[in-house]
């Protein structure tokens, strides 16, 4: 029989899953935060499949305003971080980027069609799926490499800076701005403002009659030409990595 070896040099990596509060370092590590958001994106993607078309809508509303922002802080604040702390942290972060931009179309895709497109549970389908391996990658190999690297303190503060970034980002799809500084950070300001009205606009119109509703409606689409055309600044896509915006073997059908 022969023996199987166990490669001692690499030290076994713990799922963030697996791990308390406590062991990620309390409430404020980067660590906690992140597995808290994942968790409630995870409940959602749960109700998802089946539900209503109301619901369905509000939920992938909820969806998209969580993970938008949740991943752009990723972007500005902690793949840098984990770049600078691990040597093939290019390529681990490289990994992930590519992940978001493919939610990110995907979500643009699903905003230009209309609820009873035929197209749309494929669509559905595919985004649940790519925003599943995204929590995977960096609950069980990113963020468990980084927490290896650095301390608590640093892992506190990379949790409050994550956090300041998350509630100021960007809540929309915004497919081809850079997914690295600095065309994100330019990005930040422009796009977050418009994004946050839109939300705003949004909310608001969901309690009013249907002519007051259709009035605010056009309003936020108006915006969201606004930020399309802020997109196309050759600024804000300084930074990118050419093969971020790769083909995909994925199409509905
Ligand atoms: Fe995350
Ligand atoms: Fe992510």
């Amino acid at each position: 029989m022969s023996e199987q070896r166990i490669d001692r040099s690499t030290p076994v990596l713990r799922s963030l899953a697996e791990q308390t509060t406590e062991e990620l370092g309390g409430r404020l590590s980067v660590l906690s935060r992140q597995k808290h958001d994942h968790m409630t994106l995870d409940r959602m993607l749960t109700e998802l499949p089946g539900a209503p078309g109301d619901e369905e809508e509000a939920l992938l509303n909820r969806i998209c305003r969580l993970v938008f922002s949740h991943a752009f802080a990723e972007e500005a604040v902690l793949w840098p971080a984990l770049r600078r702390a691990l040597p093939d942290g290019e390529e681990l972060t490289a990994q992930v980027e590519r992940e978001h931009q493919e939610i990110t179309e995907l979500v643009a895709t699903l905003e230009a069609t209309g609820p009873g497109d035929p197209t749309r549970p494929e669509l559905i389908a595919r985004t649940v799926e790519v925003l599943r391996q995204d929590v995977r990658d960096e609950e069980d190999e990113l963020l468990p490499r980084l927490q290896q690297e650095v301390d608590t303190g640093t892992l506190r503060r990379l949790g409050v800076t994550w956090e300041l970034v998350r509630r100021t980002a960007p809540t929309r799809a915004h497919p081809i701005v850079a997914r690295r500084p600095p065309g994100n950070v330019l990005a930040a300001l422009p796009l977050s403002l418009i994004d946050r009205i839109r939300d705003g606009l949004d909310r608001t119109s969901r309690r009013l009659g249907p002519s007051a509703r259709r009035a605010l409606q056009s309003s936020s689409q108006g915006l969201g030409r606004v930020a399309r055309r802020v997109e196309q600044s050759w600024l804000l896509r300084r930074g990118e990595r050419s093969d971020t915006h790769v083909p995909r073997e994925w199409r509905p059908r």
